[in-house]
């Protein structure tokens, strides 16, 4: 149970909901068994060399994807992209495949992009650690582009991770 300074019990959903985040389309896998779920715990980590690192619940679809695959790609939204954002926050069902809806392309090593970003980060997996109810995933940078001008698409702008 996690109790708070004034002595209240709960998950601090309304302190911890006021940080900030930018809000990003973690891909990971390769051709059909592949994925696509929306994240906004995410952070660069290290500059050299360069790393990235996000928190993905141990409940979610994606999560054994996440760790059985070797690596994952960051794909930064755009301030326009809210949709997108909601699109991908989707539970996954077993009928549908989230990443049909885009258009994608494909990293050197043949990581799915989505066209569309701001910009990508593809990374292999160096660490996973245990966090509570979320695995955090660290990345090392292998291979990253600026797609297009734009703002970022933030938390600020009304989109939550919530529970
Ligand atoms: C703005 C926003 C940010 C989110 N950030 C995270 C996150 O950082 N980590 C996480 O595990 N889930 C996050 N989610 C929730 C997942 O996107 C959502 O649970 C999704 O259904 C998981 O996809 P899956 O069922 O295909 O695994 C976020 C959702 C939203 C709307």
């Amino acid at each position: 149970m996690i109790v708070d300074a004034s002595g209240r019990s709960g998950l601090l959903k309304k302190e911890l909901g006021q940080l900030p985040y930018g809000v990003s389309v973690v891909t990971v896998g390769f051709g059909s068994t592949s994925n696509g779920l929306t994240v906004s715990w995410l952070s660069q980590v290290s500059f050299d060399p360069p790393m990235l690192m996000f928190a993905i619940d141990k409940l979610h679809f994606s999560t054994e994807l996440v760790e059985d695959m070797p690596s994952f790609v960051v794909n930064l939204l755009s301030d326009d992209q809210a949709e997108m954002a909601s699109h991908f926050a989707r539970r996954s069902m077993s009928d549908e495949h989230k990443l049909d809806a885009y258009e994608t392309k494909e990293t050197a090593a043949g990581q799915i992009i989505l066209s569309d970003a701001l910009a990508y980060y593809a990374c292999d997996v160096v660490a996973k650690h245990e966090a509570g109810s979320h695995w955090i995933v660290i990345g090392q940078v292998t291979e990253a582009a600026v797609l297009r001008e734009g703002s970022p698409l933030t938390t600020a702008q009304g989109l939550r991770y919530k529970k």
